[in-house]
């Protein structure tokens, strides 16, 4: 392990194998690999985690429910999510199932650590629990919410609106109370601790109300690892699964490991989880003595536009709107579906996705603006050039031009946004140089400079710059659309330049390699016809068996 370079840990949830994943959890896991990319680019040691929540009732039954052994039921269904993973060219660096002997280790290490320090006690709990969340509830809560939806008496889950268990057994409880002044001053000294800031105002708001101490432990069932200080209990789904992110690293098994890796610089999550991650969660590092990730960052959900109605649905099952990531990588190829979700739903808030939309981003920005410069650039380099890009003067980079004064900062500008999530506008910054670009080509019109010998320099300059443009838009596309970008850069006989480290080096204006060989190639994104996405919507449903 190269220790020299910084290290950047990144994680997804684990995903509950209660049912195959969908465009809901894939979109954690997306939003997860651009950053990772974006970080080895940057000369980070990248680390980058996912997994499967194997354990808890919810999981259980769903096995049950099949006819299987909760070990084969997981079993059987791992291969899709890795899958998944593979087919959106996603680059997780490990990949944690919670029922691995290694994370048994941990979860055992870590509940004597907290047990050891005073903030685990035996007691016993009785209340409510929703399996489907794996959430616990209290009497008031679960009054309060029936109360408002008018649903008084009929005890449903204060979140999702299904039924709850009454739970009445003895449990080993965290002291989660006593951390209630520390978290909120965790929250204050580092205000980035959960992004975005409407996330971290609910969590706020949410500590302050008050903590609860927390069962953290069951006997009703067994499926899930139990406490090494009492055999008849299996420990609370979630503690079990929020310590992946220690396992994963060397905690109790590798010191150099652990201690160059964690804490974890993000974890992210979806908008729906943030109590876990963003209350107990450091708690729990808290009572052991260790510290706590740096940020939190939560997403939103993907609802579904319905094309009939104009209502805009939260993706579910019980709907009948799931829509596969397969159907829709059918439609837009793996990097345009990675380009439609990161950029057009904004990281944070929730993003209404509909065929209509993805055929209108894919077509405006990718066919029309991007794909359709790429194929103009190296259609008129090979052409004027000899198969060629041009050779350029001596001290062309310093010339300033439309384009090079747009490119001026856009790396730094790309960044800074890159980082904090912001895809969207990062993606946006790449997209005013390919605007600009596609501008220059029709203010220079460079097949006419092309008729003129005495222009030649002229011709040279334009499409020089041309090609330094989409060299340097490869680049920085090429965390969100890995593949088309080093499709590129290979066109350019720039492929050296692909996975590079250094970024920000690589981008610097004028680094193009000259009288290098140009292809040609397919068009890259081949533009949809009009009833494409409508058409593959209908598949979707019919496929499920909707209307
Ligand atoms: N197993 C827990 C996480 C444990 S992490 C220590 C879990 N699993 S989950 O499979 O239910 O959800 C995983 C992630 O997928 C969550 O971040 C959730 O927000 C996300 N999504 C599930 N449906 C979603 C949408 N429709 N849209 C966007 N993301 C959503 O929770």
């Amino acid at each position: 392990m190269d220790t020299v370079q910084p290290s950047y840990y990144i994680t997804t949830p684990i995903y509950y194998v209660n049912a195959a994943p969908h465009l809901g959890t894939s979109y954690t896991s997306v939003l997860a690999d651009v950053q990772a990319r974006l970080r080895r680019a940057t000369g980070h040691n990248v680390m980058f985690l996912t997994g499967t929540d194997e354990h808890g009732e919810k999981v259980a039954e769903a096995a049950a429910e099949h006819g299987m052994t909760p070990q084969e039921w997981c079993d059987s269904l791992v291969p899709a999510f890795k899958e998944l993973l593979q087919l959106l060219d996603v680059t997780n660096d490990d990949f944690i199932r919670t029922t691995e002997p290694r994370h048994a280790e941990a979860v055992r290490r870590l509940m004597s650590t907290i047990k050891d320090n005073g903030y685990i006690y035996k007691g016993s709990y009785d209340g409510w629990y929703c399996v489907p969340e794996e959430t616990y509830f209290t009497d008031t809560q679960v009054r309060h919410a029936d109360e408002e939806r008018g649903t008084e008496g009929e005890h449903l889950c204060p979140d999702c609106g299904r039924p709850l268990q009454r739970v009445q057994e003895e449990s080993w409880f965290f002291k989660l109370s006593a951390f209630q002044d520390r978290l909120l001053e965790l929250y204050r000294d580092n205000p980035h601790f959960v992004e975005p800031e409407i996330r971290r105002n609910e969590v706020v708001s949410f500590v302050e109300g008050g903590l609860k101490d927390l069962s953290i432990s069951r006997t009703s069932f067994d499926w899930g690892i139990e406490l090494p200080f009492d055999d008849g209990h299996v420990t609370y789904v979630w503690f079990d699964a929020l310590i992946n992110y220690l396992t994963a690293v060397g905690y109790g098994a590798d010191e150099g490991e652990f201690a160059y890796r964690w804490p974890a610089q993000a974890h992210l999550v979806g908008k729906d989880i943030i109590r876990f991650h963003c209350v107990i969660w450091p708690a729990m590092l808290m009572a052991a003595g260790l510290p706590v990730p740096e940020e939190v960052f939560a997403h939103g959900f993907l609802t579904v536009k319905n094309e009939e109605t104009g209502a805009t649905e939260k993706m579910s099952k019980s709907r009948g709107n799931v829509v596969s990531p397969a159907t829709v990588v059918d439609l837009l190829g793996v990097d345009g579906y990675r380009y439609y979700f990161m950029t057009d739903v904004k990281p944070g808030t929730d993003g209404g996705i509909s065929w209509g939309r993805m055929e209108q981003v894919y077509n405006t920005d990718l066919a029309n603006s991007w794909g359709n410069l790429v194929s103009r650039t190296l259609n008129m380099s090979a052409k004027y050039f000899d198969g060629r890009t041009p050779a350029m003067p001596e001290g062309w980079d310093t010339v300033e031009s439309p384009l090079s004064q747009v490119a001026s900062g856009l790396v730094d500008r790309y960044l800074e946004a890159m980082y904090r999530f912001a895809y969207d506008e990062g993606a946006a910054a790449v997209m005013e140089l390919v605007h600009a670009a596609n501008h220059y080509i029709e203010d220079m019109e460079p097949w006419s400079l092309a008729k003129d010998p005495a222009r030649a320099d002229e011709l040279a300059f334009v499409i020089g710059s041309l090609v330094e443009a989409i060299r340097v838009s490869a680049h920085l596309l090429a965390p969100l659309m890995p593949t088309t970008s080093a499709e590129v850069l290979r066109r350019l006989s720039a492929g050296d330049e692909v996975g590079t480290r250094d970024l920000k080096a690589v981008c610097a204006w004028g680094g193009f390699a000259q009288g290098a060989p140009v292809t040609k190639g397919d068009a890259l994104f081949p533009r949809l016809v009009a009833e494409g996405a409508a058409q593959k919507g209908d598949k979707a449903k019919a496929a499920k068996g909707g209307k």
